[in-house]
């Protein structure tokens, strides 16, 4: 572990901006005070469209020194880009072994953020820079580049940040992204990862937070809304088809 909570200070944000965005969005006004405990190696965001799930990855990764576009954390060729108003704010508790690594220069600070908007400019634009990968994935199909992409990113015990690294996946490499984000827990690194994907977070172990109106809610993957409706379409699409068609 590396991180272990992410909250904001309630004097950084003055009281008349809390009436606006991002501080409106139920799962960044959770963060004010005490915050929101990181309870395991790998955990999943799993909310609806607009909860907020991005605006809070980004966010980590801002606050971690990543590269905000998507990238490596410690590059000295991180794309410039602002940070983001909760990204400025936003606090992490660090672990001993994540203050290590957080205090020391910024080529230590390992990890990757793919980040969802930017996914397919950063993989057109970084493949073959120095400490990216070296394969041609501009002759790759989609989801073969991305799968590329995060075998030789996904290595080692660093802070990973991911949104929605499912979009190009079939079923099978969803499966292969299961295992090595599993790994990668099991491996001293750290990995927060929004996702729909109920196969992603499936990962075992994997802590899932579900955002929503409420807020931030730890819950058990058997007891996502995802997993349940993803059960009963596949079972029977009918049933959901029938007040839409
Ligand atoms: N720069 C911005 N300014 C104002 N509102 C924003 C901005 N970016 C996002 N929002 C709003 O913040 C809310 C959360 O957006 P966010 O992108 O974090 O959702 P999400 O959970 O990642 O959704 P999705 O599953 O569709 O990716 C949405 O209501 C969105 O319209
Ligand atoms: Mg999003």
């Amino acid at each position: 572990m590396i991180v272990d909570r992410i909250r904001v200070h309630p004097q950084l944000v003055h009281a008349d901006d809390r009436d606006e965005w991002p501080w409106t969005v139920p799962c960044v006004g959770a963060l004010l005070g005490a915050g929101v405990a990181l309870p395991a190696p790998v955990t999943f965001l799993v909310g609806e469209n607009g909860s907020g799930k991005s605006t809070l990855v980004e966010a980590v990764a801002e606050a971690f020194g990543l590269d905000s576009y998507g990238g490596r954390g410690g590059s000295r060729y991180a794309s410039p880009r602002e940070k983001s108003t909760l990204g400025e704010r936003l606090h992490l508790d660090y672990t001993p072994h994540g203050l290590a690594m957080a205090s020391g220069p910024r080529a230590k600070r390992r990890g990757f953020f793919l980040r969802a908007e930017t996914a397919m400019g950063m993989m057109a634009e970084k493949q073959g820079w120095p400490g990216y990968w070296e394969e041609r994935t501009d002759l790759m199909s989609h989801g073969e580049g991305f799968l590329t992409v995060f075998e030789s990113m996904f290595q080692g015990p660093g802070f990973y940040v991911l949104d929605e690294p499912e979009a190009a996946l079939s079923f099978t490499s969803s499966l292969r992204l299961v295992a090595l984000l599993a790994e990668l827990g099991r491996g001293g690194a750290q990995v927060i990862c929004a996702t729909h994907s109920p196969i992603l977070a499936s990962v075992p172990g994997a802590a899932v937070l579900e955002i929503g109106e409420h807020g931030i809610q730890q819950t058990r993957w058997q007891d996502l809304a995802i997993v349940d409706h993803w059960r009963r379409y596949l079972e029977r699409p009918e049933a959901y088809l029938r007040h839409l068609l």
